[in-house]
């Protein structure tokens, strides 16, 4: 059994104040303890998070980082740094990051094989542009993101990851892919898996749906057999709405 995972990313937004208060607001709420929760802040808000969540089942992650542990790297922050201020899971690859500061595909291996070394759980993002899923090259694409991003990994390093398939035309507009082809995907994606690694290890790992997720969609789209999550924007900025989301299976 694949233990559904809902991941809000709230990108860049939230100062510390409010911060604080949606820490605050969510602790006088009951967590779903069947889901796993995560809340992915930008860096400069993990401390006062990791603190704020520490008697919480919410889990903490990171939206970015760098592969080398240490250096002269001006700007960026590594996994060791990350998983020494209490995080557990890190995004690699989101669709912003590929499109507006050029990731490729060897830079996002190189991060993924960063975050299993330093004990982080990378959430491994790929997804299709409108236009690639109107020529019907939106398998081609996504196969070819997860083949590079997961180059070398061995078993036991893979069933620690969680990829993330989200439609890059369904990020942040409102559209939304209809579940039958976010569940086409992801089933694609695990048949891929089969492919690569074997069928326990696809059956083990979990595939996540992003793309205007909200709480009027989620339960739609989590009945899908293949995907065992969401990875949501603008719908985990608010309290409420976020924990509608994580209590999706709950009456
Ligand atoms: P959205 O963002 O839910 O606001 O569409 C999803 C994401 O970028 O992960």
């Amino acid at each position: 059994m694949r233990k559904p995972i809902i991941a809000g990313n709230w990108k860049m937004n939230n100062s510390i104040s409010e911060t604080i208060e949606f820490i605050n607001d969510i602790k006088s709420k009951k967590i779903n303890e069947n889901v796993e929760s995560v809340i992915i802040a930008p860096f400069t808000n993990l401390y006062v998070m990791n603190e704020g969540l520490k008697d919480t089942e919410l889990k903490l992650g990171a939206q970015n980082m760098y592969f080398e542990n240490n250096g002269a790297f001006t700007g960026e922050i590594s996994a060791k740094m990350l998983k020494d201020i209490g995080v557990d899971y890190v995004i690699i690859g989101h669709s912003e990051r590929r499109g507006l500061f050029n990731e490729t595909d060897d830079m996002l291996n190189k991060k993924v094989k960063s975050a299993l070394k330093n004990g982080l759980n990378p959430i491994l993002c790929c997804g299709e542009t409108f236009g690639e899923r109107e020529d019907n090259r939106h398998k081609k694409k996504v196969e070819k993101q997860i083949r590079a991003g997961l180059v070398d990994l061995n078993n036991e390093e893979i069933s620690k990851i969680v990829i993330a398939y989200e439609p890059i035309w369904a990020i942040g507009t409102g559209l939304t892919a209809s579940s039958e082809d976010a569940e086409d995907m992801c089933k694609f994606i695990r048949e891929l898996i089969e492919e690569m690694y074997n069928k326990d290890v696809s059956e083990k790992i979990r595939i996540q749906y992003g793309g205007s997720v909200k709480p009027s969609n989620i339960s739609e789209i989590m009945e899908k057999e293949n995907i065992d999550g969401a990875l949501v924007g603008g719908a985990s900025l608010d309290v409420e709405s976020f924990i509608q989301l994580i209590n999706f299976n709950q009456e």
